[in-house]
């Protein structure tokens, strides 16, 4: 069921109506037609109106739409059967058959083409050269078969004037690989004369206008049509789209394509403009003889077609004829009979050539080294072109044979439509009720039975010896034919106008009534053409054209048999050819031609009933709702319908297939118009299926959105998983990295216990981001550990010194030049007996006292130094500083204390990064000591500045938990005298015997000595 169409196109299949009537079936037709939807189905059957138009819808991406996708999934088109036919060859190995048939201009030639266009594009996907060379050959063969077998009629431009059947071949992959054609009954009498309004075979057209310059001349032909009696009558005939001239390139191309030799080509075209050059042929008489009008004529007769003039000459007026005895005689045409005789022989050249054209191509692409078992099986398609029912106001002996041939078909039809449909009910197990049909076997009884039929009157007629008319062999009809109830004739019925005497019989075919006037049946029946002609062929010196006359090669006196009538002839091979159909599974394309102007906009009521109604239409539709009109296989009708019932969506649970159809059927209660088959679901009434489609439309969204949903679910869970594995292997990762640092780590500062340095060489490793911290705190711990290590063995009464040298390095380090690290720290260097020794004595004395007196712990630091006083005098003193206090003392009074001030006032520490001495230190009372250290005997040119930074800080920051900010400055630095700010500068000056303040303009300077 087509669902890419809404219903405002109408039903895209007529089993879809809701009643099966004439009225309904034109409208839908109608409808379609109007909307631009020129296909319908019946089930599988195609039902196709010519649009006359061109319409968009045979592109590429149609044809990938169609392809192998089911009947039901696209709109109606060619390409759904052409697929069907593809497919069952395909998977079931079957011979399948594209029959289209359809009256004269209703498009048959047309989708015969689409259907090989879509065949050729939907195989050999790897493009291999020699089947795209296969396929190339069998497309390009349309143009040369139309251009030769092809003719403007008053009913279509383009009429195919012959019955193609083609045979295209396929290999297990189902890639073509060969093929071929069969023709039936070329229309031969169009090459002597033409009905009003139409015209010769292209072919005549196309070399007179297309031909080149040269060609024309080597043919002595003029590049005009009006100049040869057998194309001046089309030669005034336009046609709407056919241009002669580059249709001749065409054909010439696809001859070279297809492989025809230049010689071959050549000959083909001595043969054309030898019919034209035999048209203009004239006959008079001399009295005694008959004679030839234009021997120029007969000249270039004999040499296009390599014979001797006179031969040619006397085949044209005169017959061999062998006696009783064995004698020869030549007998004188007279002027009728060499007239006669010039059409038939013109008339066989062209059924000839076009017979050799299609061999010829044959021969190309027939299968060759094909060996099943190397190759698998061989299947074939097999696509019917051929003519419709033809009825015309004059209907012929050509009309009486084509309407036979859609008798046969139209039987074919009806039992290959018939006999499927009751084949698969019986495969599948279901009863089946018999559908009344009309049955053409009448019809097709009348024409070919032996000693009865038409065919048998004819022949009969011809065989008798002497004159023998049409008009008696209508009365042999009459007599033998009047009971039956589908012939007539004026005598048989004399009150019917419509036929004449003695001239017109009538059938009724399964398509309609059709009068035949039966003059000229015995002769194109017996088609006679003198043995003469046949001779001087076979005698040709151009091969090709020889070829073409095996038949010459007999001589005149050897007894022949009677050859076979045209209908017996014909008869037989389309006997044949429904024997080759119906091996195969059909399939069918009905066309239907909407009017008879070839309008794309009209569709003509009464043309169009006609021919649904001949065609079997509605019976097909009818047959086809009678049993069941939609089979499906089990698996399939589920996977389209499970969502429209609980148990079967998303999977049912049940043991089979068919009860989870059968589930859905009840469900829905059809359970009344369904039948279940061996491995299908039989539907009676489209209503269900439509029901169940219509369900299934509405479920659909729905079912979209929840697909969505879970697929959407699913990609965000994978996305999850694959987010949580990345973080566990970068997990696994980062904890590789740091247990490598550890390890790294621990492989460094394994030994660094026995190193000399203790590993204060060893690099660090560089630590992952998660251990930067971990690494700092590490590195201190090793730092610690090691600095350990160095002091651990420092006795307990060398500690004070090296926390001393240690405060003094973190406050001083690479700010000072010298801080006297590198010698012993003494700190109480008045008591010291070596540095003071005039003075110690006395000192240690003064401060037992003052140790009683004021408390201290310790003593941090004592010295001599030069101060300023109160005036600003520089006077030398004594300093100490303990741990409660500092004390100023004049070391001439017996250290008597000038000053004391408590050590908690001191809130600051100035040194400068010279190499000088000078201390000032801060008080909170803005009335800062600012000194500058003598040094006494043990070091006197050594640094002690470091060493009273040091001991200061390092009590400030380890006993009194408080820091002291040191500052160390390049110039000037500031203090404050009674609370006043001074500038403190150094200056070295030459003649300066000891270092001295010195009052300056903002302050004081040092005065150094200059060393
Ligand atoms: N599918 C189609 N699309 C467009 N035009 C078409 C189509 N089928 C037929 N025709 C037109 O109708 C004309 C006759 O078709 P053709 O196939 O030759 O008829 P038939 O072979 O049945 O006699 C074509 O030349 C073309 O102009
Ligand atoms: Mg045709």
């Amino acid at each position: 069921m087509a669902e890419l169409e809404g219903l405002e196109f109408g039903k895209s299949d007529f089993v879809l109506l809701d009643e099966v009537t004439m009225e309904q079936f034109m409208e839908n037709l109608k409808l379609r037609f109007e909307k631009g939807r020129i296909y319908t189905f019946i089930g599988e059957v195609v039902v196709s109106v010519n649009p006359y138009k061109h319409l968009d819808i045979y592109g590429k991406e149609v044809i990938e739409n169609y392809r192998g996708r089911e009947l039901y999934e696209n709109p109606p088109h060619l390409f759904a059967v052409a697929d069907a036919a593809y497919k069952a060859m395909k998977r079931r190995a079957k011979d399948t058959c594209i029959v289209i048939s359809g009256e004269s201009g209703a498009g048959k030639t047309e989708a015969s083409k689409y259907i090989m266009q879509y065949i050729a594009a939907i195989t050999n996907p790897s493009q291999r050269a020699e089947v795209e060379s296969v396929k190339n050959v069998l497309l390009k063969s349309n143009c040369v078969l139309e251009a030769f077998g092809n003719a403007k009629t008053n009913r279509n431009d383009n009429s195919s004037r012959f019955g193609k059947y083609m045979d295209i071949n396929f290999n297990f992959n189902g890639d073509p690989t060969g093929g071929h054609i069969n023709n039936y009954l070329l229309e031969k009498s169009r090459v002597a004369q033409q009905q009003d309004g139409e015209r010769n075979f292209h072919s005549f057209y196309q070399v007179l206008r297309g031909g080149s310059d040269e060609l024309l001349k080597s043919l002595y032909l003029q590049r005009d049509p009006a100049e040869y009696a057998y194309t001046s009558q089309g030669a005034a005939v336009t046609l709407a789209s056919n241009n002669d001239s580059l249709c001749h390139k065409a054909v010439m191309a696809a001859l070279k394509v297809i492989g025809f030799t230049t010689e071959e080509i050549n000959s083909i075209y001595k043969i054309l403009s030898t019919i034209l050059h035999l048209g203009n042929l004239q006959f008079t008489s001399d009295g005694e003889h008959v004679i030839i009008v234009g021997e120029d004529t007969v000249k270039h007769i004999s040499e296009l077609t390599s014979t001797e003039p006179e031969n040619t000459r006397k085949a044209l007026l005169y017959r061999t004829v062998a006696t009783g005895g064995g004698e020869v005689i030549e007998k004188g045409h007279n002027e009728q009979e060499a007239s006669y005789g010039r059409d038939a022989f013109a008339k066989a050249l062209y059924e000839r050539l076009f017979a050799w054209i299609v061999g010829r191509i044959n021969s190309v692409i027939e299968v060759k080294d094909y060996n099943p078992v190397l190759h698998g099986k061989n299947t074939v398609i097999g696509v019917l072109d051929i003519y419709g029912f033809e009825i015309f106001d004059n209907n012929s002996f050509e009309q009486f044979c084509i309407n036979y041939c859609n008798e046969k078909l139209q039987q074919l039809f009806i039992e290959l439509i018939l006999r499927q449909e009751q084949e698969e009910y019986q495969r599948e197990g279901i009863t089946w009720q018999h559908i009344e049909y009309f049955n053409n076997q009448i019809i097709v009884d009348l024409v070919e039975q032996p000693h009865k039929g038409i065919i048998s009157v004819l022949d009969e007629a011809c065989l008798t010896a002497g004159k023998v008319t049409d008009t008696v062999c209508l009365d042999s009809m009459n007599k033998k034919l009047g009971q039956h109830p589908h012939y007539t004739s004026r005598k048989l019925c004399p009150a019917d106008k419509t036929m004449e005497f003695n001239r017109d019989f009538r059938i009724r075919h399964y398509a309609g009534d059709v009068t035949y006037s039966v003059e000229g049946f015995l002769d194109k029946n017996k088609d006679p053409l003198f043995q003469d002609f046949k001779r001087l062929m076979y005698n040709s010196s151009d091969h090709v054209l020889k070829e073409m006359w095996p038949d010459g090669k007999m001589s005149i006196t050897e007894v022949t048999k009677r050859p076979l009538t045209a209908a017996t002839l014909f008869k037989n091979s389309i006997i044949a050819l429904v024997d080759k159909l119906a091996c195969k599974e059909p399939y069918y394309v009905r066309c239907i031609k909407p009017n008879e102007i070839k309008s794309p906009l009209q569709f003509d009521d009464g043309r169009c009933k006609h021919q649904v109604a001949y065609l079997g239409l509605l019976e097909n539709v009818r047959v086809r709702r009678a049993g069941f009109a939609y089979r499906q296989p089990y698996a399939r009708f589920l996977q389209r319908y499970k969502m429209t019932c609980e148990y079967t969506w998303p999977n049912h649970l049940m043991s089979s297939d068919q009860e989870a159809v059968e589930a859905i059927v009840n469900q829905h209660g059809f359970e009344d118009d369904v039948a279940y088959g061996h491995t299908k679901l039989f539907v009676r009434t489209p209503r269900t299926l439509f029901t169940l489609e219509q369900e299934r439309a509405a479920l659909i969204p729905i079912l979209v959105l929840f697909l969505q949903k879970v697929w959407r679910g699913a990609l965000a869970r994978m996305r999850c998983r694959k987010i949580k594995a990345i973080f566990t292997i970068m997990a696994y990762y980062k904890c590789y990295k740091v247990k490598a640092h550890f390890w790294e780590v621990e492989r460094r500062f394994a030994n660094v216990r026995n190193m000399a340095d203790y590993g204060k060489s060893v690099e660090w490793p560089t630590p992952p981001a998660a251990l930067v911290q971990f690494h700092r705190i590490t590195q201190h711990l090793h730092r610690r550990w090691w600095a350990r290590q160095l002091i651990k063995n420092i006795p307990p009464s060398d500690m004070g010194e090296v926390r001393a040298k240690a405060a003094a390095l973190s406050a001083l380090s690479g700010e000072r030049v010298d801080w006297g690290y590198s010698r012993a720290w003494e700190r109480d260097y008045l008591a010291n007996a070596k540095d003071s020794p005039l003075t110690s004595s006395n000192f240690v004395r003064i401060t037992k006292e003052l140790k009683n007196k004021d408390q201290y712990g310790q003593v941090l630091f004592s010295c001599s130094v030069r101060m300023l006083n109160w005036f600003n005098n520089t006077k030398d003193r004594a300093l100490l500083i303990t741990d409660k206090h500092i004390y100023r003392m004049e070391p001439k009074k017996h250290f008597k204390v000038q000053k004391r001030i408590p050590l908690d006032s001191v809130v600051g520490v100035s040194v400068t990064s010279g190499s000088d001495q000078m201390v000032a230190l801060h008080t909170a009372s803005q009335d800062d000591f600012l000194v500058h250290l003598q040094r006494g005997q043990l070091n006197p040119n050594q640094d002690r500045v470091g060493e009273l930074v040091g001991s200061l800080t390092d009590h400030f920051t380890r006993v009194k938990n408080t820091p002291l900010p040191v500052k160390v400055c390049s110039t000037a630095f500031q203090v404050h005298m009674s609370g006043k700010p001074k500038s403190i500068t150094v200056e070295t000056k030459p003649g300066q015997t000891a270092a001295d303040f010195k009052k300056s303009r903002t302050g004081f300077t040092l005065l150094l000595p200059h060393q």
